[in-house]
C-alpha cells in the first residue's frame, strides 16, 4: 500500500546517528543543544526546547504559559486533538472557534468571537503547512492580553508574509514524528519569545528541576543540589534522536521543495475534475506541504477512502473535530458548535504526500480517483 505520509531516510541520517551511538552521551549532551541552537536558527532565533513529541510540546508549551483553571485557551477543532488536550491537561477551559471553510484554518473573526477576559491563549493550527493569518490573530489576542500559540507540527520550513514559522506567534511547537517535514522518530520542540516561558517550559520538560544556585530555596546543601519548585515531567528527548534530526534538518529544503512539486501535480493534474475540491491558499504564504487535503463532495468521501485503499493508495482522514471525541463530548461539548468544521471534516480527504513520493506513485493516485470519480 502506498502510504499517505513516510519518512525519507538516507545514509547520512543513518551515520549520524550511529556517530552519537558511538559518543558518550545517548541524552543530554552536545547533540541536543547542537539541534536546539539550528531550529533556533530556523524559526526566527528564538529559544528552543526539544520534547519527546509534538503533543509533549504542546503540553509543555501550555504549562510553561502558566495556565490556571478557569483561563481560556481559544483554537480549532480542525486539528490533531494533542492542539486541545495539551491545554485541557495544563488546566485551562478550551474555546472551539469555527475555520475557514476553504483552508480549514482558524478564522479570525470566529477567533474575535470567542474572546473574553480570560482568554490567555489563542492556539492556531497551520493546518496541512499552510500558516494561519498571524497579523490578524495577533492584535485579537494582544487586545485581551493574551498570546498566539502556533501549532506548526505541520508547517516547520514554511513561512508567511517572508517571516519563518517559528517567527510567527509568541509560543510556537513543532512534531518531528516520521510522517512530518522531518523527523527524529518522535519528538518534538517548543520556540518562545518570552525568555521566562522558555525557561518555565525547559523545567517542566526536565521534571521541574531547578539548577540555578542564584533560585535556590533550600540554601544548606553542597554543590550536588539541585531542587524541584513546580512539578513537572520527563518530556527529554535524546542526543540519538536529535542527531537524526540535525541531519533532516540539512534536507529540510529539499524536502520542501519535493513536496511543492507534488502539490502542484496533484493540482493539474486534478483540477478539472469534477466532485473534488482542491486545497485553497490563501495570501502571502510559503507552505511546506505536509498534507494534501482535498474536499471530495456529493457525500462520497467514505466511498472514495474505501476505493482508494482498495486499490492501494493509503489515504487519510485528516481530522475528526476534536470536539467529537468522547473525551471532550463528555465536558459537554456538542456537536454543531464550528459548523464549517464539520462540513470540512465530512468532505476531506488527505493523498499520500511525501517527498519520496515519485512521479509514477503520483500519476497512481491520479489515476485511482479519476477512476473513481469519473
Ligand atoms: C496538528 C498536530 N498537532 C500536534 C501533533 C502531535 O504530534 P506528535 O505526533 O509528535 O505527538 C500532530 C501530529 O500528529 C499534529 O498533526
Amino acid at each position: 500500500m502506498l502510504p499517505y505520509g513516510r519518512q525519507s531516510i538516507d545514509e547520512d541520517d543513518v551515520e549520524a546517528v550511529a556517530a552519537v551511538l558511538r559518543g558518550d552521551w545517548l541524552t543530554t549532551g552536545p547533540t541536543v543543544t547542537a539541534y536546539e541552537e539550528a531550529l533556533s536558527e530556523l524559526a526566527g532565533g528564538h529559544p528552543v526546547v526539544t520534547c519527546t513529541s509534538g503533543t509533549a510540546a504542546l503540553h509543555a508549551a501550555y504549562s510553561g504559559l502558566d495556565l490556571r483553571a478557569g483561563d481560556e485557551v481559544v483554537t480549532t477543532p480542525m486539528t490533531f486533538v494533542a492542539t486541545a488536550s495539551g491545554a485541557t491537561l495544563a488546566g485551562a477551559e478550551v474555546v472551539f472557534a469555527d475555520v475557514d471553510p476553504g483552508t480549514g484554518l482558524i478564522d479570525p473573526a470566529a477567533v474575535e468571537a470567542a474572546l473574553t477576559e480570560r482568554t490567555r491563549v489563542v492556539a492556531a493550527v497551520d493546518y496541512a503547512g499552510h500558516p494561519c493569518d498571524y497579523d490578524a490573530l495577533q492584535p485579537l489576542a494582544d487586545r485581551v492580553g493574551a498570546v498566539t500559540l502556533a501549532d506548526a507540527a505541520h508547517s516547520i520550513g514554511g513561512s508567511y508574509r517572508g517571516r519563518p514559522v517559528g517567527d510567527l506567534a509568541d509560543v510556537t511547537t513543532f512534531s518531528f514524528f516520521p510522517t512530518k517535514n522531518l523527523t527524529t522518530t518522535e519528538g518534538g520542540a517548543v520556540v518562545t519569545k518570552d525568555p521566562d516561558v522558555a525557561r518555565r517550559v525547559r523545567e517542566f520538560h526536565n521534571i521541574g528541576l531547578v539548577r540555578d544556585p542564584d533560585r535556590f530555596e533550600v540554601t544548606d546543601q553542597g554543590p550536588w543540589h539541585q531542587e524541584v519548585h513546580r512539578l513537572g515531567v520527563n518530556y527529554r528527548l535524546s542526543d540519538v534522536a536529535c542527531a537524526l534530526g540535525l541531519s533532516q534538518l540539512r534536507r529540510l529544503p529539499r524536502f520542501a521543495r519535493r513536496r511543492g512539486e507534488v502539490f502542484a501535480a496533484y493540482g493539474e493534474a486534478l483540477a478539472d475534475l469534477d466532485g473534488l475540491a482542491l486545497p485553497a491558499m490563501q495570501g502571502d504564504v510559503n507552505p511546506v506541504w505536509h498534507l494534501y487535503p482535498v474536499r471530495v463532495l456529493d457525500g462520497r468521501r467514505a466511498e472514495v477512502y474505501t476505493r482508494m485503499r482498495e486499490a492501494g493508495v493509503g489515504v487519510q482522514v485528516n481530522y475528526l473535530p476534536v470536539y467529537w471525541h468522547p473525551a471532550y463530548a463528555r465536558l459537554g461539548y456538542r456537536r454543531g458548535m464550528c459548523p464549517n468544521a464539520e462540513r470540512f471534516y465530512e468532505q476531506v480527504l488527505s493523498l499520500p504526500m511525501f517527498p519520496d513520493l515519485t512521479d509514477d506513485d503520483v500519476a497512481l493516485v491520479v489515476d485511482t480517483l479519476r477512476g473513481i470519480l469519473t
